[in-house]
């Protein structure tokens, strides 16, 4: 527990941190000038108008190309696009079952949208901080019946856990083989390529759905996309429509998104290669990670500590630094130990990982 003057002052140091999930922030102002910018580096004359036309259909048909699918729809959130994608496999399917590991932000984050909105039955494919594997979808009662199987790619509340390429292979056939849709959460697929060791159109190619997020390590606004086959994006946009997010101009994010493929996606695999260096110099000073090696760019560093203590180094290494270098410290599974979250973007990449890691080991009190 941490008490409300200390939890106040971190508070306050993260919003006064030049450097924060280790993106320097800019302001709105800094940030519409570079989407005007964009505009006209990129051509973009045209607005959409409720998701038709200008950038929204640029952006929709490059990241068609990237997944290899016939089509990619663009919605405001991942939240509102996997709802619905998994609302038209479903209905597809005449099942409202749809198997999950029980850390995917559907049944994390979602305030029990699938269920409360669509009417979903949400299953656990796996529980806990686990790779799901074909032996996961066997073991589930009567899988045939599933309306479809949902991976999160990475297991973002296990550290960003992914399977191996192989693993992963297994499962899709097996779905296939049973006839049940699979749909990957991918919010941070260009995160998992360095991973699995593919492009996006292989990883894509195993599933009948794709989710990709804008802003994560795309950096973008807010904003998703889902690829799949051409009849059911016609479905996809309908739900969009009924769930109010064919927005009168989405213009804005598909900006950023056209933006994020171009500046961030080449650069994902430094910051996949500069966690691992952060990881194995948090090792070495007597913390663990995991996954160890990291999987992305993106990590859990666990550490004895105190909470209130806790905070209060980390608050210290923040008004020295600008950097909110890791997350606040939070209780782990284990009585004694602490988890802290690592995000690595571009900012990292001016940074010596072994410095870095000193901070890490400070902010732990
Ligand atoms: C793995 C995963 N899936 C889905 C989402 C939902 O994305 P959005 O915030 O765009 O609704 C997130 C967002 O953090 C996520 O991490």
């Amino acid at each position: 527990v941490t008490s409300e003057e200390t939890r106040e002052r971190l508070q306050a140091a993260v919003r006064g941190a030049r450097v924060v999930s280790w993106r320097r922030r800019p302001t709105p102002a800094e940030t519409f000038a570079r989407l005007g910018r964009a505009c006209e580096e990129l051509g973009i004359e045209e607005w959409d108008q409720y998701a038709e036309r200008g950038a929204v259909a640029r952006l929709e048909a490059e990241v068609a190309g990237l997944l290899g699918t016939e089509t990619a729809v663009l919605f405001p959130s991942g939240t509102m696009a996997q709802q619905a994608m998994l609302r038209v496999w479903c209905d597809r399917a005449g099942s409202r079952r749809v198997a999950l590991p029980d850390l995917s932000h559907l049944v994390q984050h979602e305030s029990d949208g699938p269920r409360t909105l669509h009417g979903l039955d949400l299953e656990h494919l796996t529980t806990g901080p686990r790779a799901a594997t074909a032996d996961d979808l066997r073991a589930l009662p009567h899988p045939a019946g599933l309306g479809a199987v949902l991976l999160e790619l990475p297991l973002r509340d296990a550290g960003c856990l992914l399977p191996t390429w192989e693993e992963l292979g297994e499962l899709a056939a097996t779905a296939r083989g049973l006839g049940v849709r699979l749909h990957l959460d991918g919010a941070r697929l260009g995160e998992s390529l360095p991973h699995l060791g593919r492009t996006m159109a292989e990883v894509a190619g195993l599933a009948d759905s794709v989710y990709l997020s804008f802003y994560k390590g795309l950096g973008a606004l807010s904003g998703a996309a889902v690829g799949c086959p051409a009849d059911a994006a016609a479905e996809l946009r309908r739900w969009r429509h009924r769930m109010g997010g064919t927005l009168y101009r989405l213009t804005p994010y598909a900006v950023g998104g056209l933006v994020g493929l171009r500046e961030e996606l080449p650069r994902l695999a430094s910051y996949v290669a500069w966690a691992r260096e952060l990881a194995a110099a948090c090792v070495e000073r007597g913390l663990r990670v995991q996954p160890d090696p990291p999987h992305t760019n993106t990590l859990h560093l666990l550490g004895e500590g105190e909470q209130e203590a806790a905070a209060r180094a980390l608050t210290g290494v923040v008004e020295r630094e600008g950097v909110l270098p890791c997350s606040p410290w939070a209780p782990a599974d284990v009585p004694g130990w602490l988890r802290s979250e690592v995000a690595v973007h571009g900012e990292a990449l001016d940074h010596d990982p072994a410095v870095v890691a000193d901070w890490v080991v400070e902010s732990l009190g």
